[in-house]
């Protein structure tokens, strides 16, 4: 079996040994880090990309919901970049705050944090929250999406000291016992549960075909 070494994958069985680089674009190194884990950890074979780190901001349109946000920038993202890119836009959306911060979430965290988050929810019994990710390829010009979410609920208060944002302060369903927050979490673990690491397994299952 011949296998490819590059500094982050390996490249088992690829029939040509022709690696093409995506460029993944964000200034957020948390990201980039459970982006890198999952393609370090998922099973590699066929796989003709290597995901490289692009460090950089880009202008981030508005729109209602994540998921236009995240076309929208790839849109205005390509009419300048000459290769192949990936991007995410990702949120929480908290169901008794009217799906407030959801498209939101990156200028809420960066003005008031997860504690304006439990301030606005109080000691409200409904705190149901969910997560969402969406990925949108840019390959050959082509523009494709793809979405991953993870429903939970926002603790009292924070808790663990791993991952970013709003870790801290979301119970994914289902979670019992002590590690229970996304931020008791290391990458790998939360990347088998979390919104991000389901759209990462639909692009990794789209890019394996290609
Ligand atoms: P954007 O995708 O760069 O617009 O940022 C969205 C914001 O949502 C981030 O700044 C975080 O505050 C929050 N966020 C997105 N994904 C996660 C996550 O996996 N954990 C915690 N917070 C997240």
């Amino acid at each position: 079996m011949k296998s490819v070494l590059t500094s982050d994958y390996k490249i088992l069985d690829n029939p040509r040994n022709v690696l093409r680089s995506l460029s993944f674009v964000t200034s957020n190194t948390h990201k980039f880090k459970e982006v890198n884990s999952y393609f370090t950890g998922a099973r590699l074979s066929n796989m003709k990309f290597t995901i490289n780190h692009l460090n950089q901001k880009y202008t981030e349109l508005q729109a209602d919901t994540i998921s236009e946000v995240a076309h929208a920038s790839a849109s205005s993202l390509s009419t300048i970049m000459n290769h192949d890119f990936l991007i995410e836009d990702s949120g929480i959306t908290v169901n008794r705050l009217n799906g407030f911060p959801g498209p939101y979430s990156s200028f809420v965290f960066q003005t008031v944090g997860w504690q304006g988050i439990l301030d606005l929810l109080g000691d409200q019994e409904d705190r149901s929250a969910f997560f969402t990710s969406v990925f949108v390829l840019s390959l050959d010009k082509k523009l494709v999406a793809f979405e991953g979410e993870v429903q939970g609920s926002i603790t009292i208060e924070a808790k663990g000291n791993f991952g970013f944002g709003f870790d801290p302060i979301f119970i994914p369903e289902g979670q019992t016992g002590f590690r229970t927050t996304l931020a008791e979490m290391e990458t790998d673990e939360k990347n088998e549960i979390s919104h991000r690491g389901k759209s990462l397994r639909k692009l990794f299952d789209f890019l394996i075909q290609k």
